[in-house]
This record gives structure tokens, C-alpha cells and sequence, in this order.
């Protein structure tokens, strides 16, 4: 499974990228607004330069021929782009006029099975299901994830990644990978929960502490 991060923080997806934590980016308008970026191209560009997987932009128009104008503009800015459009009817005539031009296309705010079926018959690279917003309504998010896997197992054409999005916690990653999906989005701070484990933390305490009483050095 591979990893993306879900932030527009280029201080974030830079310290992370050098740990090789991640395959891409994805950014959605909040993400922006919360990242508090001066001016939205340069920022999606320099995010381009650091990762060079997939890195997801949003388009915010609603009628198909400004989604698509909005679309061509944004995949301009980088070959590893990926054109992020919502799951309507506008936005999946999009996806498909941008994926005959070559441009990844994320098919966002997946909520249904049915959707992610929709997505991938529209040529949709990347399909997102938010698991974490079904939680918060006290519906099952994982089994979504679930669902689709095996939708998309049943027919050998539909070759659109599943990208679990609104991800909250540690568990819905490796509950993710469980199932098998392609990519899961994560927000920074769940990333580096990943890394922690406290039996790591008391081995190195350990092993320093009799590593000072040796009296040696490596440096
Ligand atoms: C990513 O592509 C999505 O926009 C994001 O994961 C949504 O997360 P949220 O439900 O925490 O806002």
C-alpha cells in the first residue's frame, strides 16, 4: 500500500519526504486555507518538486466546462499532478476529458460503492472514499473500503487505485492495508504516529543506558 500525505504543509511533506515516508500528496481547499499558502500554484509546484509521485489539487468550479478549464490549468503546473474533481455528473465528464489528455484525475468525496463503481468506469486514476466523515455520522467507513475492493477485484477493467481518504487514526491504515488498498492518504500527525511504538522507545533507553556505562564511542 502505498502512502500519501493529506496536508499542503511544505515544511510537513518535506521532513517526511526525507524520512521516505511518502509515495504523494493530496490537498483539498481546506488543506490550502489551513497551510495559510500566499499563492496556491507555487505552493501545489514547489509540493510537485519535493515528491515526485502523485500530487492531488483540487479544482473548485461545479459546471463541467470550468471544472475542465480549471483541470488543464492545474495539471499544467507539473507532469506528477493529479487533478482532483468531485463525485457528480459534471465532475466525472471532466474526468474522462482529462484522462483522454493524459492527466491523472482523483475522483473525490466518495461516499458509496456505487460512486467508486461511477469513478472507475470514468477512466478515474485514483478514487477517494472518506472513511473517517462515515465514522463521524456512525456509519462503518472501513467496510466502504471493503466493498469497493471487492467491486473492483470482480472485473479485470476497473484498474482505478482506491485512495482511503479521511483518514483519522493508526488503525485505519494497517485496517487499510489489510483489505488491500491501493493508497491511503494520511494526515501528518497520524503518519508520524506510525513510527511510535513505546517498546522502541524503552529499547533505546535501555541500550543507552549500558552503552554509557561501556564508556565507548562511535564518533
Ligand atoms: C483527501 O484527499 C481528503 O480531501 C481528506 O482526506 C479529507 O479528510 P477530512 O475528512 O479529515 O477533512
Amino acid at each position: 500500500m502505498k502512502f500519501f500525505v493529506d496536508t499542503a504543509d511544505l515544511e510537513e511533506i518535506r521532513d517526511l519526504a526525507e524520512a521516505g515516508a511518502l509515495d504523494g500528496v493530496t490537498t483539498n481547499p481546506t488543506l490550502v486555507y489551513k497551510a495559510g499558502s500566499g499563492d496556491f500554484f507555487e505552493t501545489i509546484r514547489e509540493i510537485c518538486e519535493i515528491v515526485p509521485g502523485p500530487v492531488s489539487a483540487e479544482t473548485t468550479a461545479l459546471d463541467f466546462e470550468t471544472m475542465l478549464a480549471e483541470g488543464r490549468k492545474v495539471a499544467k503546473i507539473a507532469d506528477n499532478i493529479a487533478v482532483k474533481v468531485p463525485t457528480t455528473v459534471d465532475g466525472l465528464k471532466c474526468c474522462r476529458a482529462l484522462r483522454s489528455e493524459g492527466t491523472m484525475v482523483n475522483v473525490t468525496l466518495c461516499f458509496s460503492a456505487a460512486q467508486a463503481l461511477l469513478a472507475a468506469k470514468a477512466g478515474a486514476s485514483f478514487v477517494s472514499p472518506f472513511i473517517g466523515r462515515h465514522d463521524d455520522i456512525a456509519q462503518d467507513g472501513m467496510q466502504l473500503i471493503a466493498d469497493i475492493r471487492q467491486i473492483f477485484d470482480n472485473y479485470d477493467d476497473l484498474t482505478t487505485e482506491i485512495l482511503v481518504a479521511s483518514v483519522r487514526d493508526p488503525v485505519h491504515v494497517v485496517d487499510a492495508a489489510r483489505i488491500g488498498a491501493d493508497v491511503c492518504t494520511v494526515p501528518p500527525g497520524v503518519l508520524r504516529k506510525l513510527f511510535k511504538h513505546p517498546l522502541t522507545d524503552r529499547g533505546i533507553e535501555s541500550f543507552l543506558a549500558d552503552w554509557e556505562k561501556t564508556g565507548l564511542k562511535i564518533l
